[in-house]
This record gives C-alpha cells, structure tokens and sequence, in this order.
C-alpha cells in the first residue's frame, strides 16, 4: 500500500488514496463524522457521512491518538477550513486502538510532559521541529568539519580513570572495578592528535555527575568536539568555530527559516566572522565582577553578552585569557604570562556554547601544571605519554548540541532541546 503523506495530499485531490496517522480530533456528529487525521507533515479531514456499516462503526469507536489507516478519495471542499480539501474514507484500519483519557494534556506542565515525552513529541510540531533543526545542524556541523580536512572519531565512553579530574564524574561497576563514564572525550582527541590524526571531529555523549538544577545543565548531553594539530595558537581554533558556526547557521536559516518563524517567533541571524574577543580582564571589568574575582558567573556572562551585543550588534562573544587558577592543568599558557591560559569560552546571546584552548603538548610543562592543580601523573600516565615521543601543538574545543538548540530556538530549557533529558531527578523514560 503507498502512503500518501499530508503534506503533499494537494497533488492528489480527485484521487484515492491511503494516509497513515494519529486521530488528533473527533467530532462525531448526527449526520456527519469527522476525523482530523495527522502524521508527522501535517493534517487532513475525513468525512464520512453516516450509512451503517462497518465503517461508521469503526470510526464511532475510535479515541483521539489511535493509529489509523484510512483510504479514500480526496476531493476539494472550498468549505474545508484545512487546505480545501477532504478525505471520503472507503476503508479504514484501525492499528492500535488509543486508551482514554490521555495521560497528558495542553495544560500538562514540564515534568509531565518528560513523563509521556513521547505523546509531547507527536503531538506538538514544534517539539518535532527541533529534531529536525538538530539534524539539520549536525549534518552542517559534519559537512563543516570534513571540508577542512578532519576525520570522524568515536573514542571510548568507558574510561578506566576519570578524565581531567576526580570531581564530576559517574563511576559505574566493571566486572567487580570501577570505571568512569567519560565527561569529555578531551584526552582521546588529543591521543588521536599524537596518533597523527591532524583533524579530529566527533560527536557524542557526555556524561557529568553534577547536581545541577538550572535550565541549562543536563547529566547526559550531545558533545561535539573538534580538536586540531599545528595551530599556531588558539586563534586558529577561535577562526575555526566561528566559521563552522557561521555555516551551521546559514543552513538552518536555509532550510527552517520560514518554520522557525512560525513555531518558535525566531529569525535566525546568520554571524558575521570574525566573532568579538574580550579578554577576560575586560569581561570582569565590564560584568562589575573584578573585585576578587577570576570567573564569570552566568549573570556576569548575560552582562558581557549585552554589552557586545550594544556596541557592535553581534549575538556572539569569545571570552578569551582566562585566569590558570580557573583552568584544567592541560590548558597551555602562553609564554611570559604563567598566570593565564590561551583559552576562551563562546558565549551565544550570554550562554556558554563552548569551551576551548590551545592545549600544553610539552611533557615537562605539563607534569608540572599538573602538580600544580594537585594532580598525580600515574592514573594518567596513558595520557601523559602521548607528549613523550612527538606530540605537535594543538588546540580545540567542546560544544554543547543541547545549549547551541537552546539557544537558537529561543527554549526556557536544555530539556526542550533534548529528546530524552538526563537530569538528577529523571532516569526515564
Ligand atoms: O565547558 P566544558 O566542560 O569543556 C570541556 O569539556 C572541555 N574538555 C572542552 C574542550 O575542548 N576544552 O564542556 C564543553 C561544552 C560547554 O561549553 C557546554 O556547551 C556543554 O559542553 N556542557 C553542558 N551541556 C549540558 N549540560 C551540562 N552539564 C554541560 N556541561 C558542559
Ligand atoms: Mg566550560
């Protein structure tokens, strides 16, 4: 049987033919039954007016989100409120019969609609849409990365030592061990880097055992990470992201522009590159926050986001030079200034987006940024050999995909640009 979907249901008015979907309206009338039919491009109405049989029996006992499969003739109805056209069911299938009442509802509020995630995601086009805006912004992320040279990766999740340190990590059993779900493919990019690798890419999931209640902090979430060899500095890694991120959102705006408008009230601005740099002296300066201290807090980078935003109109700012203190032992520090990093985060309209740094690729250095932070070598000792027979310079960053949907829809949350959220409170579905 060919399907015939709702969205090109235009093309075929005067014809037969079989559409498969979910029941979203019923009115079951005196004379007429009506049934708003929808699949994942759209709706149709099907009419069929009363005459005994089994049909009208089938369709008298179906309930709002049952699977069906109607086949009929369409025709134009100028009448038809849903694009002037109707179905005249001859046969209906009836897949899977929906319980009643629905669990959830329009006035079913965030927790419960994670809950029934599923009826969320059918029902609601929007929840639909950032799935395709996710995968629209994936395959630009790929075709980004492979146009400059870099090869795909898929490094472990299973670690046999936390990553970079002890602090956010999951530990689970491994035959009657420990091991560490990894909260950064950080030390395998670089291993992939001293595997000759000159350009890596990956995308995948990334696990943090934070407490984290905000609307922009999950357990589990999409990293993509790049991860580049023979840079001269961070720079080149900074050029890098925002050239991918200017293409990923030409694309998007290319492919969802109109939609986005509709569903979410955005307009995607397309970045103009090169993306503002504040030093990190000057982002305390401007956030009113340099009096004792060496970070920023998130409402330190809503300031330095509104203040970029007010002198040159861009979305986007890299705050660069953060202080060691506030930095991994890994992160490289550039020559005369042992107190800063050549480092930087992206903040898009006042969110971190990203982190990223040119990377210390000297053993001797980095054994000692290590004892600096209190770190002892032998856990890592995998890691630090990687610097011990030719490593060259390198640099990258990590992405968050949940925070880059976040944001570019406009969502309250991390959970509406997730499909499945992983938080301290949720475990399921
Ligand atoms: O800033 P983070 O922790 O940096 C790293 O993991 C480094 N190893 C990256 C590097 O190459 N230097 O994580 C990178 C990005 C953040 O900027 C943010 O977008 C996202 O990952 N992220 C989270 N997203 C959702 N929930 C969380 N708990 C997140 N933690 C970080
Ligand atoms: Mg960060």
């Amino acid at each position: 049987m060919i399907r015939t979907l709702a969205a090109d249901l235009h093309r075929h008015v005067g014809q037969t033919v079989t559409i498969a979907g979910w029941a979203q309206t019923l009115r079951l009338q005196r004379a007429l039954q009506f049934v708003i039919l929808r699949d994942h491009t759209g709706t149709v109405q099907i009419t069929h007016r009363r005459d005994g049989t089994l049909l009208e029996a089938l369709l008298e006992g179906l309930s709002t989100e049952s699977a069906i499969r109607v086949t009929g003739r369409l025709v134009a109805n100028p009448a038809v409120s849903l694009g002037g056209i109707e179905l005249i069911p001859t046969a209906v299938t009836v897949e899977n019969l929906a319980e009643t009442p629905l669990p959830i509802d329009a006035n079913t509020g965030p927790e419960g609609r994670q809950d029934w995630r599923f009826l969320d995601v059918r029902r609601r086009p929007a929840a639909r849409l950032v799935f395709e805006v996710q995968t629209t912004v994936e395959q630009a992320l790929r075709s980004f990365a492979y146009s400059q040279g870099c090869t795909e990766m898929h490094t472990p999740k299973l670690m046999g030592t936390a990553s970079e340190s002890g602090a956010e990590v999951f530990e689970v059993g491994y035959f009657g061990r420990p091991a560490y779900l990894a909260q950064s493919p950080q030390f395998y990019k670089q291993l992939a880097i001293a595997g000759g690798i000159d350009r890596v890419f990956e995308v995948g999931p990334v696990f943090r055992a934070e407490p984290s209640f905000t609307s922009r902090h999950a357990t589990e979430f999409t990293g993509v990470d790049v991860e580049l060899a023979w840079i001269d500095g961070v720079e080149d890694v900074m050029d890098f992201e925002e050239r991918m991120l200017a293409h990923v959102l030409a694309e998007v705006d290319a492919v969802h522009g109109p939609a986005l408008g509709e569903h979410f009230g955005v307009k995607v601005a397309v970045p103009t590159v090169p993306f503002p740099r504040i030093p990190m002296t000057e982002a305390l300066r401007i956030a009113a926050a340099d009096r004792g201290r060496d970070d920023l807090d998130p409402a330190g980078e809503r300031a330095v986001a509104a203040w970029v935003r007010e002198r040159t109109g861009h979305e986007f700012a890299f705050v660069t030079e953060y202080p060691a203190s506030v930095r991994p032992f890994y992160h490289h520090r550039p020559a005369g200034s042992p107190q800063l990093t050549a480092s930087f985060d992206l903040l898009w309209k006042g969110v971190e987006i990203t982190t990223g740094a040119q990377r210390e690729h000297r053993y001797d250095v980095l054994l000692t940024q290590a004892a600096e932070k209190g770190l002892s070598p032998e856990p890592m000792q995998w890691y630090l050999d990687c610097f011990r027979y030719g490593c060259p310079p390198h640099g990258g960053f990590g992405l968050g995909l949940g925070r880059l949907l976040m944001v570019l829809l406009g969502l309250d949350s991390i959970r509406d640009a997730t499909f499945l959220f992983r938080g301290p409170n949720r475990l399921t579905p």
